[in-house]
């Protein structure tokens, strides 16, 4: 795979998954357009993708672009494929990247966050798709990679909200997978389990789970994997599809287990009650 002049838009590049995945594809010699709200952060990614680039033998400075935006409004995904075209003329990779926690009781979940955690996990990631696709067509060799999670397939407890966004992820891009066929455009989704990075820190309430994070640098590589390979979906890491496995051919135990590796407090329902009652 030839990387070199591709156009590789990549959300959420001010940090973690994304910025790691920026970097790699612009040591690629890919030239990168990065999206995220924090404007400074973006810029530090930017900096590491034209010194990469550089590294790479690319032109320096003229391969990297900045469009800093909040993915919760509706009109910034179509910005910034606008963006990339007019910067680049061309667009031929899409990393749907970005997204936000939300680890919290049923109980306590707002309408308001419902929404926001959809608007930014899906919504912004199917609109981005539809905004980029005619470019990705007229590219010939387009990829769609989207960033989901092993709650996408496996819901954790306190993680409805969360696992139902990156379902519908996973639904969106198995539907591509059908839809694009013929058109020279590829789609993949990756199961990604845990990665250290600032989305641990982000959550609402803390998380039970004590087992090891992986790092980031994993996710990048599936991405590259699924687009030099042509891969539709890969689990990071890999031992979650033994989960997953075990959940189609148990369901009834795999529920009984997931409830009980963090079960509801009887203070939370009782308040929960108390409060309906009112
Ligand atoms: N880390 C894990 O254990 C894990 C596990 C499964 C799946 N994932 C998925 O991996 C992806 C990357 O997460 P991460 O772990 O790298 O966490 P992270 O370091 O918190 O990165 C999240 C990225 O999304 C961006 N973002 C969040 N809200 C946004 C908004 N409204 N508009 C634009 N950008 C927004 C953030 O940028 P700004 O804050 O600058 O806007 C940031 O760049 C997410 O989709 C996440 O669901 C992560």
């Amino acid at each position: 795979m030839d990387y070199r002049d591709r156009v590789a838009i990549v959300t959420g590049a001010s940090s973690g998954i994304g910025r790691c995945i920026a970097v790699d594809l612009a040591a690629r010699g890919a030239r990168v357009v990065l999206a995220a709200r924090r404007a400074v952060e973006l810029e530090e990614t930017a900096r590491e993708c034209s010194a990469r680039r550089g590294a790479a033998g690319a032109a320096a400075g003229d391969g990297v672009h900045v469009v800093p935006g909040d993915l919760a409004e509706p009109a910034f995904a179509d910005a910034l494929a606008a963006a990339a075209l007019d910067r680049f003329g061309r667009l031929d990779i899409v990393v749907n990247n970005a997204g936000i926690a939300k680890h919290k009781q049923i109980h306590l979940v707002t309408a308001d966050e419902l929404e926001r955690v959809f608007r930014v996990n899906f919504l912004a990631a199917a609109r981005l798709t539809l905004a980029a696709l005619p470019a990705l067509v007229a590219s010939g060799d387009g990829f769609v990679i989207n960033v989901s999670s092993v709650a996408g397939k496996l819901p954790p407890p306190r993680e409805t909200i969360y696992a139902a966004s990156k379902f519908a992820l996973e639904g969106f891009t198995e539907g591509l997978w059908l839809d694009l066929a013929g058109s020279g455009v590829h789609a993949a989704v990756i199961h990604v389990g845990p990665i250290d990075t600032d989305i641990w820190r982000s959550t609402d309430e803390p998380s039970r789970y004590r087992g090891r994070r992986f790092p980031p640098s994993m996710v990048s590589r599936a991405v590259l994997r699924c687009i030099e390979e042509r891969r539709h979906a890969l689990w990071v890491p890999r031992r979650f599809a033994l989960a997953y496995g075990f959940r189609l051919l148990l369901p009834g135990v795999y529920r009984w287990a997931s409830a009980r590796f963090d079960p509801v407090p009887r203070a939370v329902i009782e308040a929960a009650r108390t409060r309906g009652r009112r």
